[in-house]
C-alpha cells in the first residue's frame, strides 16, 4: 500500500528541516519548549512534548526507516540515516526533538549491508554466552556501556540489544546472542548490560520478545505453551531484565506465540509487558516483524521498524486512516507518542548530542572486552592439572581455528566488523555471513607468554600431518569453531572435520588442550582422550590475550556455564529440530512439551546426565562450601554459606544455590535462586548472603494472575553446578501470593 501524499510530505519535510547542529537543550528554548527543561520528569517533559506535536509528527514517530539501501526493494533510506545502519526514525527539529539512528547491537555496533557499505569497524564483545558464563553483572554492565559508548560516537542514540531469549534450544542459531537458559541468570546479566547502554545515554532495545527461541521457520512458527509454564522461564527473565534495567523500549519478535503474531499479541504486549510488568517505555517490532495495522496497533505495538521489510507499510499512512476511520482511538496515537518521547527523555538522548564523531579509545574498549572474555572462559576439562601450562616450557603445538590469526564471532545482523578489518576475509558467501575473524590472535599471545619456546602451527587441514607433529610435541594447543548466524540454526557440533581431526591428534598426543569457539554446546566424542577443554565461545576482541592468560594462569578460570551441555541429541526435548524439512513460508507449531523446564531444569527432571551440567566449571584451585544457614522474615527467604579457598592458587568461586519444594510439584525438582562470585587468595574465607527472588520459590497462577507459594517445607542447596551440590538445608515457608505487578527491588550488581 503506497504512502499518501500528505504523509510522505509531512515526514520529508521533518527529516529534512531537521538541523546538523540542533538548538541546545536547555537555556532560552527551554521556555518556548518546556519539554527541553532536563529538570522536569520524563513523564512530565513526554506530556508538554506530546501536547506540540500535530498528528503528522506523531505518526512519524511510530513508523521507522531501515538504514540502508535495499536494491531488491528499490528501497532508499532517508539521507539523514546513517550509512549502512540498522534503522532511521526522523526527528521534529521544530519541537528540538532530535532523529532516532539505530543499530544493531548486544555484542557491539554492528555494520548492515556490509557488501554495499564500508564498514563501522569497531570493538566487539565476546558473546552474549561468554557474558553470562561470567555470572558477574558488574563486567556485563560495563560492557553494555562500552558498545553503548562506541555508538553514541559513531552517530547512534538506539542500540537493538541485548537480547535474552532462553537457550531453549541449543542449536538455535543465535545463542551466541543470547544470556543462557536460566531465567535468574539470564535477567540479571541482560537487565545490567541495559543499564550500562542506557548509562551512555543511548536507549537500549531488549530482544527478542518471545520465544524467538529458534531461527528454523522464525517467521511463521508459533511457538505453543501454556502461560503460567511461560511465565516461569522465557518470559520470568524479561520481567527481571525489565525490572534491573528499564530498557526504553522493548523489540518484539518474528514468531507467533500460542498463534498469535508476537507483535500483535494483546497478551504479550498489552496484559504481561505493560499491564503486569508496569512497562514504560515502547514496543518496537523485529525488521518485517509486522502483519498488520489495527490489530498490532490496539495490541501494543509502538513502532514500526523498517517498514520496508513488512509486506505493507502498516503504520503511517495506513495508520493515520485507522484513527481517521475510528479503528484505533487517536488516544492510542498518542500513547504510541508518548512512550517514545519518554524514553528519549529518560535515557537522554534529547539531552546529550554529541554532534561531532568523538574519537573511540580502541585500546582501552579492547581491554573491557577481554576482562569479560576472561572471566567467561569456562575450563570443562583439566586432566592431571595440564593446566594452567609451566613458563618453562619447551615446545608447543598449536592447531587449527585460524588461531594464527584471530577468533570466531557469530553471524547475522549483530556482526561487528573488527578494527584491522576480518582476519580470515573470504570465508562465507553473502548474509548472514561472512564468517568474522576478530584479529586478536591466540597465537601471537601464547607467543608473548613462552617468548623461549618453539612454537609451531598447523592450520589442521591435514589430519596425518597434524597427528605425526603431535606425536612430537610436548603439549598441543587446539583450536576448534562452530560457526552460527542468525536466520539458521546450528548443527550440534563443530564444523567441517574438527572432530577427526580433534580425535587424531589426541590420540597422538594425550597432552592435548582443545579451545573451544562456539555459539554453544557442542558433542565431544573425544572428551575422553585429551587432556584438557576451554570453552572460550566467540571471545570478542580481546580474545586472544585472554584465552592466553587462562592457558598460562595469569588469570584463574571463573566462568561457569550457562547452559547445559548434552551428551547426545537423543537428551533433547526435541531430538529432531521443530520445523526441519517444512517447506518454507508454511506456518507449523514448536509445542514447548518442556513447559518451564528448559535446560538443565529439563535434565533433572528426566534424570539425565549431560555432558557438562548447568553452572560447571573447573578453576585452578578447589573451593569447599559449609555453613548453609536458611532466614526467612517477613516471608522472604535469604541464604547464608561459607566458601573457602583450600587450593593453592588464588580464584574466584561461583557459589550457587538452588532450591526447590519437598512436595514436589514444580517444573523441576530444583531451579537456581541465586548466586555470589567471589575471589578468594589460598586459605581465604567469606560468608555470602543471597537473597532468593520470591517468585523462585513460587508458581505463577495464571487464573488468578498473581504468584503463589504454598505453605511447607522447602529444601535448598549450595554448591558449584546445578549437578554438584554438596550441602543442603530444609526450611519452613509460610503461604505466600503477591499480584502479577510486581515493585522490583533495587537491581544487584553481583
Ligand atoms: C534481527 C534483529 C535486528 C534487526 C535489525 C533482525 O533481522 O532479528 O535482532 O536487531 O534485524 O538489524
Amino acid at each position: 500500500m503506497p504512502h499518501s501524499r500528505a504523509i510522505l510530505l509531512a515526514l520529508s519535510l521533518v527529516i529534512l528541516s531537521w538541523p546538523a547542529s540542533p538548538a541546545g537543550a536547555a537555556g532560552a528554548g527551554a521556555l518556548q519548549r518546556p519539554w527541553l527543561d532536563s529538570s522536569l520528569a520524563p513523564d512530565r517533559r513526554a506530556d508538554l512534548a506530546l501536547q506540540a506535536l500535530t498528528r503528522e509528527e506523531k505518526l512519524s514517530l511510530v513508523f521507522g526507516y531501515f538504514g540502508s539501501v535495499m536494491p531488491d526493494k528499490r528501497y532508499t533510506p532517508p539521507p539523514q540515516a546513517r550509512s549502512g545502519s540498522a534503522g532511521f526514525v526522523p526527528g521534529i527539529a521544530r519541537l528540538g526533538l532530535p532523529p532516532q539512528w539505530l543499530t544493531d547491537a548486544g555484542l557491539g555496533v554492528a555494520t548492515q549491508r556490509a557488501s554495499l557499505y564500508a564498514f563501522r569497524e569497531r570493538t566487539a564483545l565476546p558473546s552474549g554466552l561468554a557474558t553470562s558464563a561470567t555470572w558477574n553483572a558488574g563486567l556485563a554492565q560495563r560492557g553494555g556501556a562500552m558498545i553503548a559508548a562506541e555508538a553514541r560516537a559513531s552517530g547512534f542514540n538506539v542500540l537493538l540489544g541485548p537480547g535474552l531469549d532462553l537457550v531453549r534450544e541449543v542449536r538455535g542459531g543465535r545463542s551466541f546472542e543470547y544470556a543462557g537458559e536460566d531465567p535468574l541468570l539470564a535477567g540479571v546479566i541482560a537487565g545490567a548490560q541495559i543499564r550500562g547502554i542506557q548509562s551512555r545515554h543511548v536507549i537500549s532495545v531488549m530482544k527478542h520478545y518471545a520465544l524467538n527461541d529458534q531461527e528454523t521457520g522464525r517467521n511463521i512458527l508459533s511457538a505453543n505453551i501454556p502461560e503460567e509454564q511461560a511465565r516461569e522461564s522465557d518470559l520470568l527473565a524479561f520481567e527481571i531484565a525489565v525490572e534491573q534495567g528499564r530498557p526504553g523500549a522493548v523489540m518484539c519478535s518474528y514468531n507467533r506465540v500460542n498463534g498469535v503474531y508476537a507483535c500483535q499479541s494483546p497478551w504479550l504486549l498489552g496484559r504481561v509487558l505493560k499491564g503486569d510488568w508496569g512497562f514504560r517505555g515502547y514496543v518496537m517490532s523485529d525488521w518485517g516483524a509486522v502483519h498488520s495495522t489495527a490489530p498490532s496497533a490496539l495490541a501494543g505495538l509502538d513502532q514500526e521498524s523498517a517498514y520496508s521489510f513488512d509486506d505493507e507499510p502498516f503504520f503511517g499512512a495506513a495508520l493515520s486512516a485507522a484513527i481517521a476511520s475510528g479503528e484505533v482511538p487517536a488516544a492510542r496515537l498518542d500513547d504510541m507518542a508518548r512512550r517514545i518521547l519518554r524514553s528519549m527523555f529518560a535515557a537522554g538522548i534529547v539531552d546529550h548530542r554529541d554532534d561531532a564523531p568523538e574519537a573511540i579509545d580502541f585500546a582501552a574498549d579492547t581491554r573491557v572486552a577481554q576482562a569479560d572474555e576472561e572471566e567467561g572462559i569456562v575450563l570443562l576439562k583439566n586432566a592431571g592439572g595440564i593446566l594452567p601450562l609451566p613458563r618453562t616450557l619447551k615446545g608447543l603445538l598449536v592447531i587449527g581455528g585460524h588461531a594464527d590469526r584471530g577468533v570466531l564471532s557469530g553471524g547475522g545482523s549483530s556482526t561487528v566488523y573488527p578494527v584491522g578489518g576480518n582476519a580470515v576475509p573470504g570465508l562465507a558467501p553473502g548474509w548472514p555471513g561472512p564468517e568474522v575473524y576478530l584479529p586478536s590472535a591466540p597465537l601471537g599471545a601464547i607467543m608473548g607468554q613462552v617468548p623461549q619456546a618453539n612454537i609451531r602451527y598447523l592450520d589442521g587441514s591435514d589430519i596425518a600431518a597434524a597427528a605425526r607433529e603431535a606425536a612430537r610435541a610436548e603439549r598441543v594447543l587446539l583450536f576448534a569453531t562452530q560457526w552460527a548466524a542468525e536466520s539458521r540454526d546450528a548443527a550440534l557440533h563443530l564444523d567441517g572435520d574438527q572432530d577427526k581431526l580433534i580425535a587424531a591428534v589426541a590420540a597422538a598426543n594425550p597432552h592435548t588442550v582443545v579451545i573451544l569457539e562456539s555459539n554453544g554446546p557442542v558433542l565431544m566424542p573425544w572428551l575422553a582422550h585429551v587432556g584438557a577443554v576451554l570453552e572460550a565461545w566467540y571471545p570478542g576482541s580481546g580474545g586472544g590475550p585472554a584465552i592466553a592468560r587462562v592457558l598460562f594462569g595469569d588469570v584463574d578460570p571463573s566462568g561457569r556455564l550457562p547452559v547445559t551441555f548434552p551428551a547426545s541429541l537423543g537428551q533433547l526435548p526435541h531430538p529432531d529440530l521443530p520445523g526441519a524439512g517444512v517447506p518454507a513460508g508454511q506456518p507449523f507449531n514448536v509445542d514447548y512439551t518442556a513447559g518451564a523446564a528448559v535446560g538443565y531444569k529439563w535434565f533433572q527432571k528426566r534424570g539425565l546426565k549431560p555432558l557438562f551440567p548447568f553452572g560447571y566449571g573447573l578453576s585452578y584451585t578447589r573451593f569447599r562450601y559449609s555453613a548453609l544457614r536458611t532466614h526467612v522474615s517477613d516471608a522472604q527467604l535469604t541464604v547464608s554459606l561459607t566458601v573457602t579457598n583450600i587450593g593453592s592458587e588464588g580464584g574466584a568461586a561461583v557459589a550457587q544455590v538452588y532450591v526447590g519444594p519437598t512436595a514436589g510439584g514444580w517444573e523441576a525438582p530444583r531451579r537456581l535462586g541465586g548466586w555470589s562470585k567471589v575471589t578468594l587468595p589460598p586459605g581465604g574465607s567469606a560468608t555470602l548472603s543471597i537473597r532468593i527472588d520470591p517468585r523462585l520459590l513460587a508458581v505463577f497462577d495464571a487464573p488468578h494472575d498473581r504468584w503463589q507459594r504454598l505453605a511447607g517445607t522447602y529444601e535448598v542447596w549450595a554448591g558449584d553446578s546445578a549437578a554438584t551440590l554438596e550441602l543442603a538445608a530444609k526450611v519452613q515457608l509460610p503461604a505466600w501470593a503477591h499480584g502479577a505487578r510486581w515493585v522490583a527491588p533495587a537491581p544487584t550488581t553481583r
